[in-house]
């Protein structure tokens, strides 16, 4: 099988910028595991996984129906076209990067149904001649085989200030407490869940990018790989 370098971490640790630029310098693919626990979120927010997924409240919930949000992410109807994301042929690029889809998907990634419908679609993008994947489980679920596993990390304050920064490039708003605030909700709800929980597999690399840049932060995982 193709090999695979596994970085997972905890939000807005960096891991999709380091994973994208590692695939790239390598020349390998690379899988963004959390756009399709985004993209199951959006779906049911926007009433994709049926009606019965959305709750009789005013406000959708995405906790409402485990078994309609699974079968909807077991046949995601989604399309990577270039740089484009597709979800049942509509752009959803710049909407699944919202704090408020990030957060729902945060809720459905408790669902064990919803993390074993998307199992096989995770492991369909490991192809020739390798892949760089990036998420919470990759090295402990979804490629306990992987060649090389990361674990990245940074302190809370750190990784706020980066979402902060991000969010305001792409035009949206945002405030630090509530994003440091969320981030910190987020982190427990990773680590707390039943299954798959956030936690470095056995044998990954910690790699603490609190001090670190970007580029360092490749590097660093690229040197790991020449090893
Ligand atoms: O890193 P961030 O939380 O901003 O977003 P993401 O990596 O796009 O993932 C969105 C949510 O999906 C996370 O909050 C995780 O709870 C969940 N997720 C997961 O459970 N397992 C993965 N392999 C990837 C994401």
């Amino acid at each position: 099988a193709a090999p695979v370098i596994a970085i997972d971490g905890p939000t807005a640790s960096g891991k999709g910028t380091v994973a994208q630029r590692v695939a790239r310098a390598l020349g390998w693919h690379y899988l963004d595991s959390g756009s399709l626990y985004r993209l199951a979120a959006l779906g049911a927010l926007r009433g994709m996984a049926g009606p019965m997924s959305l709750g009789d409240c005013a406000a959708p919930s995405p906790d409402a129906d485990e078994a309609a949000i699974a079968a909807f992410a077991a046949r995601l109807p989604v399309r990577f076209d270039g740089d484009r994301i597709l979800l049942d042929g509509a752009d959803v690029t710049d909407a699944i990067r919202e704090e408020a889809v990030g957060n729902a998907a945060s809720r459905i990634a408790v669902m064990p149904a919803v993390r074993a419908a998307l199992v096989d679609r995770q492991r369909a993008f490991r192809r020739p001649p390798g892949l760089v994947a990036d998420g919470r489980d990759m090295g402990t679920v979804i490629f306990p085989d992987a060649a090389l596993k990361v674990f990245l990390t940074a302190s809370a304050r750190a990784r706020a200030e980066r979402r902060y920064k991000q969010l305001i490039e792409k035009g949206f708003s945002a405030n630090l407490p509530g994003l440091l605030r969320d981030l910190e909700e987020r982190d427990r709800r990773d680590a707390s869940r039943a299954v798959a929980p956030l936690a470095p597999a056995e044998d990954a690399q910690v790699v603490d990018s609190t001090a670190l840049g970007i580029d360092e932060t490749v590097e660093r995982v690229l040197g790991l790989w020449a090893l």
